[in-house]
């Protein structure tokens, strides 16, 4: 089933003087695609600690409210078994990679190795997301010799490979230049099609817009808002929450300022352009 539901969950990490987490409660549900946005210290990484299960166990604080994990409380799972159902990328890539092996390959290889998985099914795996990730060309480098970028494909790769049902995924484009983020979305809509359930952080407005089912606003540890990602990002209070406008929304908004509205507020740039198209008729030359 995969569903993780949060009920009232707040918590404060030890000596810390804010709420990490203020009363929050929501539901994830199987297969859906989750972008979670909001300005720095938010709560948007406490909240990646707290799917995972990290949260009391790894980072010490104050917790109240339940984390139901398929109808358990998380509390009484064990932080490493739930690794192989819950996978969780790291914000920062550099964290992530173990520092004990030798090359790329070996480093992706890393948790199956853990689990016992068969050799020649590792050696397949791990090529199969080598290429996924188009990294193979990495396979025999030094993790630790990597730029940003590569780490953070790396690091992705190595929770790809352990097949989880649930990804988190905490800003895995924040080392990428345009391409590389276009790519790493791509790998992750492919993973949606897998029916995978996907947490991303992300501050790319604009790819949460084109690809998340669902969309969290966190403000001061807080759930301001909830909802589909259409409801959410077309919302014109969302600035005065610390999170951009998509560039449609707010084009169709500016339009609107100037007496030319379009049918409604699109979050895309495609939907941008059917409206103008169906506003003023303009269609394209072929
Ligand atoms: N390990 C930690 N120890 C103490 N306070 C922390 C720790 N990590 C985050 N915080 C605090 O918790 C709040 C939420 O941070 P975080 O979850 O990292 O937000 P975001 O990811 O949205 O930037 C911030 O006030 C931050 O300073
Ligand atoms: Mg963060």
């Amino acid at each position: 089933m995969d569903r993780i539901e949060l009920k009232h969950v707040t918590f404060s990490y030890t000596l810390a003087e804010n709420k990490a987490l203020d009363d929050v409660s929501f539901t994830f549900e199987k297969g859906r695609f989750y972008g979670v946005i909001g300005e720095n210290g938010g709560g948007k990484t406490t909240l990646c600690n707290l799917l995972r299960g990290l949260i009391p166990n790894f980072f010490k604080g104050e917790l109240s409210g339940q984390v139901l994990y398929d109808g358990t409380d998380m509390k009484d799972l064990d932080v490493d078994a739930l690794s192989v159902d819950i996978g969780y990328v790291f914000q920062n890539p550099f964290t992530q990679i173990s520092g004990v092996k030798k090359t790329v390959f070996e480093e992706v290889a890393l948790g199956l190795e853990n689990l016992g998985v068969p050799p020649e099914e590792i050696v397949k795996r791990v090529i199969d997301v080598l290429k996924l990730l188009e990294i193979e060309h990495l396979a025999l480098n030094n993790p630790t010799e990597l730029s940003g970028g590569q780490r953070q494909r790396v690091a992705f790769a190595s929770i790809i490979v352990m097949d989880p049902d649930i990804l988190v995924i905490d800003e895995p484009t924040s080392q990428l230049d345009p391409e590389g983020s276009r790519r790493i979305f791509d790998i992750i809509e492919t993973l949606k099609k897998r029916n995978k359930t996907i947490v991303l952080v992300e501050h790319k407005i604009n790819m949460i817009a084109m690809y998340c089912d669902e969309v969290l606003v966190m403000k001061d540890g807080k759930l301001v808002r909830s909802g589909s990602a259409q409801e959410v990002l077309s919302d014109v209070s969302l600035p005065s929450l610390g999170v951009r406008l998509p560039e449609a929304a707010q084009l169709a908004y500016d339009l609107a300022d100037k007496g030319m509205p379009l049918q409604g507020i699109p979050i895309t740039d495609a939907a941008c352009c059917r409206m103008i198209q169906e506003r003023w008729g303009i269609h394209g030359g072929n």
